[in-house]
């Protein structure tokens, strides 16, 4: 089997951590006798550098024809003066949409190792293994009306929160899916309090719950649900939210870990799946070895297990990442004293290393 992947580094860390990604890609396809066709475009910054637009129409149709695509992160000071409309940022939303990914999965898993990074105590986080699942492509993001207008003297910025029953029925259904594979909780996240939006968000998943008698679902407030991920995280399996809701309650998230550089994220929904650290491009230490890979690492693994239906493959490049932070392997984001610091392109390595060994 070959399997064609675009790969988009994007700005900042994106290429270093990229790099990592691939080379552990490639150990893990020597072992599991896997061929990857790797074809590199540019996206974001240094897309605009080099074609003044973020999403050039060549790195999409290079998306298009490929199976998967693999990013590393997009912005930086360099383009923050930029019109919003030709910022890094927008490429994101472009692939988003172009791509039908309508659906984008955060895990948030603690690794042990890693237990006292976290901002809370262990006994609220060990063992923390729950999953966002964020709307992507609807929502408050890209409703219309939307933009700046001159009213009288002043201006008026407008965004309109849109969803429609085909929209949110998508992405429950896929939540739901998810959930039955795993502890069978799924939360829906909403504000229906307050907003119509959130009153059929509510209606529509609970009729595809019908779907799913075996998954329980609980039905929470955005604002509810942003205090009880501090106070009990572990209460939650599944948690399934609009686009603007989930973009928060996912950072939340993966502060818990106390390490955002170790998490890894799925765009799923279309023929192609897109596969992205959570965090962002770090402009302040990009080129200088110290980014963590894992994430980017762990993001290959879900493109193993997503878009490939290679579990095994996925798995062995999990089990990898834990030996080499159980062995006290540490990139300066989770650097502990006693423990063995390393830079980027070693913790690859190490990384690498491992699967060649077969753990
Ligand atoms: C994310 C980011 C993006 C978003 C930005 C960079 C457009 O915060 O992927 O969560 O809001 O979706
Ligand atoms: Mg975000």
């Amino acid at each position: 089997m070959t399997y064609p992947v675009a790969v988009l580094p994007g700005d900042g860390i994106g290429h270093e951590v990229v790099r990592e990604a691939v080379e552990v890609l490639e150990a893990v396809g020597e072992r599991f006798g896997l061929k990857w066709e790797f074809h590199e475009a540019s996206v974001g910054g240094q897309a605009i550098d080099q074609m003044g637009i973020p999403l050039p129409s060549e790195t999409l149709e290079l998306c298009e024809r490929s199976e998967a695509v693999l990013l590393g992160a997009v912005g930086g000071p360099k383009w923050d003066q930029l019109d919003y409309d030709i910022r890094p940022e927008r490429a994101l939303l472009g692939l988003r949409k172009e791509l039908g990914l309508y659906a984008n999965l955060r895990p948030v898993q603690l690794s042990s190792p890693l237990a006292d990074a976290s901002p809370l105590k262990r006994e609220i986080i060990e063992g923390l293994d729950l999953v966002v699942v964020r709307e992507l492509t609807g929502g408050i993001y890209y409703g219309q009306p939307k933009g700046i207008e001159l009213l009288g003297t002043e201006e008026r910025g407008i965004n309109t929160l849109i969803y429609t029953t085909s929209e949110i029925e998508r992405v429950a259904r896929l939540a739901f899916q998810l959930a039955a594979k795993r502890r069978k909780k799924l939360t829906s996240v909403d504000k229906a309090n307050i907003l119509e939006s959130s009153v059929l968000w509510r209606k529509v998943v609970i009729r595809v719950a019908q779907e799913f008698p075996q998954v329980e679902l609980a039905h929470m407030l955005v604002d509810n649900c942003a205090m009880q991920l501090i106070r009990d995280p572990r209460q939650f399996d599944v948690i399934l939210a609009g686009n603007m809701f989930g973009d928060i309650l996912s950072d939340e998230a993966a502060m818990l870990t106390g390490s955002i550089g170790m998490l890894p994220s799925a765009s799923l929904g279309g023929r192609v799946g897109l596969y992205e650290p959570v965090h962002g491009s770090a402009p302040d230490i990009a080129g200088q070895d110290l980014a963590n890979p894992i994430a980017t690492i762990l993001s290959g693994a879900m493109m193993l297990r997503y878009s490939f239906n290679q579990e095994s493959a996925a798995e062995a490049i999990e089990r990898s990442v834990l030996r080499v932070l159980e062995a006290g392997y540490r990139t300066s984001d989770i650097y502990e004293e006693g423990k063995r610091r390393v830079g980027t392109a070693e913790m690859g390595d190490l990384i690498v290393r491992e699967i060649e060994a077969g753990g």
